[in-house]
């Protein structure tokens, strides 16, 4: 089977507890956050749509439901906007919203790991090549994170892609790490992962920042998988297996990662968008510096 198929799905794991935030995750789940006013899972969905994915599959648990309303067509909302004149959000809901048909949500009835929750959407996925968006990643790119990814996947004939960043050493044991060799601009071919390694054994600084394009045997290699680092089924564990048959291209994605699970990222994730906002921009700059002054900090002006 060729490596190189189109990549037309997108898989968004959302079923895990997000510990990290309670109590707002008690009810409520961590991917509804909102950076500004845009919630954690709809940018995932705006970054596949910009890289042409037409199918959009989402791993839910408990207390997700609210995920699959916020993809559904709210009528009652609708119809009082339209009796008020509010045009712009009428369009707004409508540009957000996936067509009929484009959305299937699957449940993992247990917060196993990253990978066993990938391994619940092997039936909606099917044997075509597949891409992953890790929600509370949120990336600030120019053309989007996925749309680099799919671009370097086509450049390069197909096979497996993950994106990667550079983070400060002391900070690699808590994520997956790459080895990378034979650069060529952006991209590297690798040659070993590692989940959560200590610092002294982990292959480079490049970590894996929550974006994957897979092929579909990773299922195979899933279905036999065993708890990993942290009691959990890992990705990486499967990835790693799936090295010794396929490729796999590390991309160092032009653009910048907020990690929206940890609570200092997801403020530094509003402050950036905010500030970079046409609307509320300026305003929110000015509220920024009055804030930053109460603290003795300064905001430089432009
Ligand atoms: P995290 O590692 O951030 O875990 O998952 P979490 O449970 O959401 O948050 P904390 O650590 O308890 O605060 C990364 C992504 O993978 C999904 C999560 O929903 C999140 O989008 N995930 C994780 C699952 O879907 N299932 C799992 O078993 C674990």
């Amino acid at each position: 089977m060729p490596l190189s198929r189109p990549i037309k799905k997108a898989v968004f794991p959302v079923a895990g507890l997000g510990t990290r935030f309670l109590p707002a995750t008690k009810a409520m789940p961590k991917e509804m956050l909102t950076v500004v006013d845009r919630p954690l899972i709809q940018l995932a969905v705006d970054e596949a749509r910009e890289a042409g994915i037409e199918h959009f599959i989402f791993v839910t648990g408990r207390n997700k439901g609210v995920i699959e309303d916020h993809f559904d067509k709210q009528y009652e909302l609708e119809s009082t906007l339209r009796r008020r004149g509010k045009s712009a959000e009428l369009d707004l809901l409508e540009e957000d919203l996936p067509a009929a048909g484009q959305t299937s949500f699957t449940r993992q009835q247990e917060p196993l790991g990253l990978g066993h929750a990938i391994w619940c959407a092997r039936e909606l996925v099917g044997h075509e090549p597949f891409a992953v968006l890790l929600p509370d990643m949120v990336m600030h790119a120019k053309p989007s994170c996925m749309a680099q990814m799919v671009e370097t996947y086509h450049q390069r004939g197909g096979g497996n892609v993950v994106a990667v960043e550079e983070v400060p050493w002391e900070q690699v044991s808590r994520y997956g790490v790459v080895s990378a060799h034979d650069w060529e601009n952006n991209h590297f071919m690798i040659d070993r992962m590692v989940e959560k390694p200590k610092r002294e054994e982990a292959p480079s600084n490049l970590i894996i920042s929550g974006r994957y394009i897979l092929q579909p045997e990773i299922f195979d290699l899933l279905s036999t998988a065993t708890p990993g680092a942290g009691g959990e089924i890992q990705i990486t564990d499967a990835m790693i297996r799936l090295m010794a048959s396929q490729p796999f291209l590390g991309l160092a994605y032009k653009g910048t990662s907020y990690d929206c699970g940890d609570k200092v990222g997801f403020l530094a994730a509003n402050i950036a968008f905010g500030l970079e906002r046409d609307d509320i921009g300026p305003a929110f700059r000015e509220a920024m510096s009055d804030v930053l002054d109460r603290y003795g900090l300064k905001l430089c002006r432009r």
